[in-house]
């Protein structure tokens, strides 16, 4: 056995469904995993939500559900989302769960018997989104500049953490890298920040205010702060985990994971918190930049979101979620921020995954086919001599070094120029000739054994980025090793490992190109609209507040019918995912003579729209629809994809 580690991403907020952003971060721990299995290391990675605070509170009110029945749901979705990925975490950590629970309260007793816990006044500014106090300085324009809102003004009376205290030994901690902070330029960002008084941290809530939280233990008008709660899921999952206390065996080794939204609370809130209950520290905090759209941050509360289960299924032909996990670590490099578009996704994937790798693979597979009776080679003595052997075998030189630097784009780089060097190689040598000259026989068998070899030892250093794709691959060219660590990974990646005699047989594994232009989303992008005059003029302009305060949901209509005495009007019966159905009278009966026809139709529905009693009944929102040449031409706005009733739309 090597090395032992203990992988963790921050518990996702449940105020909103799994985006990519999420999924970025769980695929890290999840590549990390792989990757220290396959080194015969003894990893463990936990994942899971954090499901107290405000705003959870607050958009369960929104949602007219309970904060349970909202914590319930959107964790499911995570779990669900999690497993159809094949993400392979060894526990799913809720803050709901009794195990958490006493754990947090069991800490907190503790601190607060040791004197760091005191009763006060605070006046200040919060940010619900970010679920923390925040000082002036950190506002633009008088807004928090991850969320884009004004943060509230609060005053009341409140349970302290003596933070402050912990200052110098936290500064000198963070630099003889006791916990090792990286990429470099975050840990010198703490550092400075440091530089300033650092303030006692407000821990509770009054109960008059938010109950949705966990009990202090030694006041029951107030519930903990939930930061406070949720750093703990990291030692309180350990402890109580499927397979018992685990604390001895992984909390020493513990290396988390984050972007750097929640630096501040993981480089300073948690150590200090650490130190205060006589914990150790973490031995590593991993700094992530932005999967950005565009310009702006991929966000919840932004609501420009791309979803994993969708993705995964969109691109299914194309390996689905793998090929997002390749594009993920081939094109951020650690710590910077990155954009995802699907063009830059496609881009890279036919560049190097359907053009690279696969297109190695399955050409020189049919060439052994054609030219060898499918039967792999004996090992040539040339071949490691070749250009392509040399480049495999400088890419798993610096593999490990590479991951444990987490300069993932690096290796994937080296791995690439491995490939490129093995086309280059098959380009020289024109193996379609030598296999017309019987005297070429051993040149051929060296160009095409290369060239597989080369295909394999890339399967194995990339099988921790796409795990499902390189095992196909490993399986097609018969090498059945395990990758957890049972064959050792200095032989797994030596070069020389295909099996002379194994027939290859079966389906070549593939990555077959992408049209980017019969993607509807590139299309509708690059789409240049022909210019005509508008009909109708645009309106005046509104703010984007303004506009925000339509709530838009997806609503599926379930009944369709005619309203005698009203020609213009249809009825319909709408499910906004409310657990009842909406009736509304629309203004769309020219275009749809048979109403019962829309049923099953997505719509869009103004859902907050004032009810209004109409002489055939109340109608309770409005659906959107298009018009134009005075109603000739009249359509309901619809969708055809898998959305669910009451999904927002923005
Ligand atoms: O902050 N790019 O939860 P959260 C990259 N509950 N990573 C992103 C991302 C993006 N655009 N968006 C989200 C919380 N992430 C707290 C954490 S931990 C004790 C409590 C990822 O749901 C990234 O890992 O807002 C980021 O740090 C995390 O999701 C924030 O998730
Ligand atoms: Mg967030």
């Amino acid at each position: 056995m090597g090395r032992t580690v203990y992988f963790t991403t921050p518990i996702y907020y449940v105020n909103a469904e799994p985006h990519i952003g999420h999924l970025y971060t769980t695929v890290l721990a999840d590549t990390l995993k792989r990757f220290h299995k396959m080194m015969g290391d003894d990893v463990y990675f936990l994942t899971g939500t954090d499901e107290h605070g405000e705003k959870i509170q607050q958009v369960a009110d929104k949602q007219g559900i309970t904060a349970q029945a909202l914590v319930d749901r959107v964790s499911q979705k995570f779990q669900d989302t999690w497993a159809a990925l094949g993400i392979d975490n060894d526990d799913f950590i809720r803050t709901t769960e009794p195990r958490h629970e006493r754990f947090v309260r069991e800490i907190l007793r503790q601190v607060h018997a040791s004197g760091d816990i005191y009763f006060a006044e605070y006046t200040g500014l919060y940010c619900v989104g970010c679920e923390r106090h925040m000082n002036l300085s950190e506002l633009v324009d008088g807004m928090c500049p991850d969320h884009k809102t004004k943060p509230a003004e609060v005053k009341e009376s409140n349970y302290f953490f003596r933070m402050g205290k912990y200052q110098d030994r936290l500064r000198a901690a963070i630099e003889a890298d006791e916990i090792r902070i990286r990429p470099e330029r975050y840990k010198n960002e703490v550092l400075s920040f440091l530089g300033q008084k650092l303030e006692d941290l407000c821990i509770s809530r009054p109960k008059t205010r938010l109950s949705w939280g966990i009990d202090l233990p030694f006041d029951d008008k107030f519930v903990t702060y939930v930061w406070y709660d949720a750093l703990l899921n990291y030692p309180s999952a350990l402890a109580a985990s499927p397979q018992g206390d685990l604390r001895a065996r992984y909390w020493p080794v513990c290396n988390h994971l984050i972007a750097k939204d929640i630096l501040k609370t993981h480089a300073i809130y948690w150590p200090t918190m650490l130190m205060s209950a006589g914990i150790e520290l973490p031995k590593r905090l991993d700094v992530h930049g932005y999967w950005l759209s565009g310009e702006s941050k991929m966000s919840k509360s932004l609501g420009n979101v791309v979803r994993p289960l969708e993705f995964d299924e969109r691109f299914q032909e194309h390996g689905g979620i793998e090929a997002l996990r390749y594009f993920f670590f081939r094109e951020m490099k650690f710590g910077t921020d990155s954009s995802f578009t699907y063009e830059l996704f496609v881009e890279r994937y036919n560049a190097e995954l359907a053009n690279g790798l696969g297109n190695l693979l399955s050409r020189t597979a049919s060439m052994v086919g054609k030219y060898l009776g499918g039967a792999l080679p004996e090992l040539p003595a040339a071949a490691a001599a070749t250009e392509p052997a040399g480049r495999t075998r400088a890419a798993v030189e610096r593999y490990a070094e590479l991951f444990e630097a987490r300069a993932f784009h690096t290796a994937i780089e080296d791995v690439r120029a491995a490939i490129g060097a093995a086309d280059v190689f098959i380009t020289q040598k024109e193996p379609w000739k030598l296999a017309k000259q019987p005297d070429k026989r051993a040149e051929l068998e060296l160009v095409l054994y290369t060239a597989l070899e080369v295909v394999r030892i890339a399967a194995v250093l990339l099988s921790p980025v796409m795990p499902r794709k390189c095992r196909e691959i490993l399986d097609y060219l018969g090498e059945a090793r395990p990758l957890d660590g049972s064959a050792p990974f200095a032989e797994l990646a030596a070069f020389g490992g295909l099996k002379p005699g194994y027939v290859l047989s079966g389906e070549v594994p593939k990555f077959p190109r992408i049209d980017l232009a019969a993607l509807d989303v590139a299309a509708s992008a690059k789409a240049t609209a022909s210019l005509t005059t508008l009909e109708q003029p645009i309106g005046p302009e509104i703010t984007i507040d303004e506009f925000a305060k339509a709530d838009l949901r997806v609503g599926v209509i379930r009944e369709g019918g005619l309203v005698e005495g009203a020609d213009k009007l249809v009825r319909l019966m709408i499910d906004l995912g409310e657990g009842r159905l909406r009736q509304i009278f629309a203004g769309i009966r020219a275009a749809y003579p048979d109403p019962a026809k829309l049923v099953g139709r997505k719509v869009i529905v103004v859902a907050n729209l004032k009810p209004r009693q109409m002489k055939f009944g109340l109608s309770e929102g409005m659906v959107l629809a298009a018009s134009g040449g005075g109603k000739k031409r009249l359509c309901a706005a619809t969708f055809d994809a898998a959305l669910e009733p009451g999904d927002k739309v923005t």
